[in-house]
């Protein structure tokens, strides 16, 4: 069984997907094995340099472009014009990707541009075909950024890609309300953040390894804490876009589509102890004119 997410323009994504950021022998060969695995899902962008590589990974794993979902970022935006920046993605793909993404929300300022006149340059590329079947979405949007898009767009972004584990819940409520609102689906990178990126592993650590071992049991398969924390992101309907460059992870990754989703109790512990503290990972704009919560970083 492969989860999949509906998008409110009446598509669907594989609700895990593989990142291709970290250089381009990881995207190239690591890819391959991700899409071998059965993750059919590869995110990319054009500030990774590692567009290229999604065609030969496809390429390496025996699959055609339609059995991937392919997502890139637009960022290589310095004298505004964005037509050649797209076109730069289309060439170095080799075919439109299924989903576009603004990668930030001070990427169309370097083209001298509103977020909404940004917006509607993208929104005429679909009409005009440049961009024919591809979605549009953005990434580490803000609640005010997306209201800023909505109010003008004849099609809506369907997903915004963020920063997303239990350690930024309570900053993110607002943005939560924002893409219930306008039925935007949340897109997680970061998911391992608790795992790989706070120092001790945070509150809710001792809360994963019970799960882990509650799951392996049950399964027979064994299953580890970034499983469960991935299966939570999953379970919550949220996109999850991980990564590895290990053949061992991507394997374990790719896995979780063998077991169940969370239940809501097991959801609700985790939310709950998450919420406790405030850690975010990448904070860039995230913290600017969108104030975080006042929480400690650990416990
Ligand atoms: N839109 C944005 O601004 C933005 C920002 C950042 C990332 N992204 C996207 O999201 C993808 C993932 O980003 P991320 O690195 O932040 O995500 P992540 O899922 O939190 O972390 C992935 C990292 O975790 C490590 N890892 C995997 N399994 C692990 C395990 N079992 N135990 C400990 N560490 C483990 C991997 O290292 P090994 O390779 O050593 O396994 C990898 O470096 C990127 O490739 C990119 O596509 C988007």
């Amino acid at each position: 069984m492969v989860r999949t997410v509906k998008l409110n323009d009446g598509t669907s994504m594989p609700a895990l997907g593989w990142g291709n950021m970290g250089g381009k022998e990881k995207a190239h060969s690591a890819g391959a094995i991700a899409l071998r695995e059965g993750i059919h899902h590869i995110d990319s962008a054009q500030i990774y340099g590692t567009e290229e590589e999604v065609g030969s990974a496809i390429k390496d794993a025996g699959l055609d472009r339609k059995d991937v979902y392919v997502t890139t970022k637009n960022n290589d935006i310095t004298v505004g014009d964005i037509r050649s920046s797209v076109q730069g993605s289309l060439d170095k793909l080799g075919f439109i990707p299924n989903l576009l993404l603004i990668h930030n929300p001070y990427i169309p300022t370097r083209a001298g541009l509103s977020l909404s006149q940004f917006w509607q340059h993208l929104e005429a590329m679909v009409e005009d075909g440049t961009l024919k079947g591809c979605s549009l979405g953005v990434s580490n949007f803000r609640p005010a950024d997306i209201e800023e898009i909505v109010k003008v767009a004849k099609i809506k972004p369907v997903v915004n890609q963020i920063e997303y584990h239990p350690y930024v819940l309570a900053h993110l409520d607002p943005l939560m309300e924002a893409h219930a609102k306008h039925s935007i689906v949340t897109q997680a990178f970061a998911s391992l953040a608790p795992i790989h990126r706070h120092p001790t592993g945070g509150p809710i650590k001792p809360i994963l390894t019970d799960l882990a071992r509650k799951l392996s049991s049950e399964t027979g398969a064994e299953v580890d804490e970034a499983m469960v924390l991935i299966l939570w992101t999953l379970s919550k309907g949220v996109v999850c876009i991980t990564s590895s460059g290990d053949e061992g992870r991507i394997h374990k990754m790719a896995s979780t589509e063998k077991v169940r989703d969370l239940d809501e109790e097991e959801i609700k512990a985790i939310d709950e102890t998450g919420r406790k503290i405030h850690f975010r990972h990448w904070t860039e704009h995230m913290e600017n004119d969108y104030p975080n919560p006042d929480l400690p970083s650990d416990l």
